[in-house]
């Protein structure tokens, strides 16, 4: 058979916490090991490379220019455009820049995470960097937010797979997220429906229905407007996700959840 030749990728880093990247070094399926040696070629990572540095911007230029409309893009991070957009910097030069120019010749981009989708926890008001979402900066561009602090790692490596295989972005919805994964709130597939459905909640994170597994609801749980696939596919390969381990959803793949939402209700 035909060996299909791997996707290159640059992945870019703003301003964020590199939890996107660690998550995604944890998928299992497809393990992310597989899709980094079979079915991509990371041409340029500032946690992944080996190299770093003026080589490592020498060779994104040049991946940029030999492999232009071919390359896939990954965003990590918020944008700052404050400032001239010097309150995050590669090599000596503005990110936004950078990410602009990067963006303007891949195939398609990929924003990883709510920093880049949303603009993330910098973007909290009152915003001093003036950090803004990727697709904000690149209109016009084939783009796909995978929002999520971090997305889970199969939700990552299950897009990067429909690019590769498919040639094209998966469906989106009007938000411009993967309809797959994006397309029910946590509360949709929550197992601790029954408990919301029969009003059995939570009055306080130490008290009896806390420890017997009541709903969150009056913990100030964003299930029921959060959507993401966490209830299904759960974190860590399958092993739990934060309102099994009886945290109220703090809606983390929302847009301004860092602003908007209470993280706890007492
Ligand atoms: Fe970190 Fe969350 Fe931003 Fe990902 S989305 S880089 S996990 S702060
Ligand atoms: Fe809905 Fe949250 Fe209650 Fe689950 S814990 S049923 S997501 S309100
Ligand atoms: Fe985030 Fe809520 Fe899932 S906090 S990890 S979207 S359960």
């Amino acid at each position: 058979a035909e060996k299909r030749p791997l996707v290159p990728v640059i992945w870019m880093h703003g301003l964020e916490c590199t939890g996107c990247s660690e998550s995604f070094i944890r998928s299992k399926a497809p393990l992310a090991s597989d899709v980094l040696l079979t079915m991509i070629s990371l041409e340029y990572s500032d946690t992944l490379s080996a190299a770093s540095g003026a080589d490592l911007e020498h060779h994104r230029e040049k991946i940029m220019k030999e492999y232009a409309g071919k390359f896939l893009m990954v965003a990590e991070g918020g944008v700052p455009t404050g400032n001239n957009g010097y309150y995050c910097t590669v090599g000596g030069l503005p990110y936004v820049d950078i990410l602009k120019e990067t963006a303007q010749a891949a195939a398609a981009v990929l924003e990883f995470g709510s920093c880049a989708s949303w603009g993330g926890v910098q973007a909290a008001k009152p915003n001093p960097t003036q950090c803004t979402s990727v697709s904000a900066l690149v209109p016009g561009k084939p783009i796909v937010k995978v929002p999520g602090c971090p997305p889970i790692p199969e939700v990552m490596t299950g897009v990067v797979m429909h690019f590769i295989l498919f040639g094209q972005l998966p469906p989106l919805d009007s938000k411009g997220r993967p309809k797959q994964f994006f397309g029910n709130r946590i509360h949709d597939t929550c197992y601790r429906r029954p408990f919301f459905d029969s009003g059995m909640f939570v009055e306080r994170l130490d008290d009896a229905g806390s420890k017997a597994g009541w709903c969150l609801y009056k913990m100030g749980c964003r299930g029921p407007m959060t959507y993401n696939s966490c209830g299904n596919m759960r974190w860590w390969q399958g092993l739990s996700y934060p309102i099994q381990s009886g945290s109220p959803c703090i809606g983390c793949s929302s847009n301004g959840f860092w602003d908007n939402d209470p993280f706890f209700e007492r």
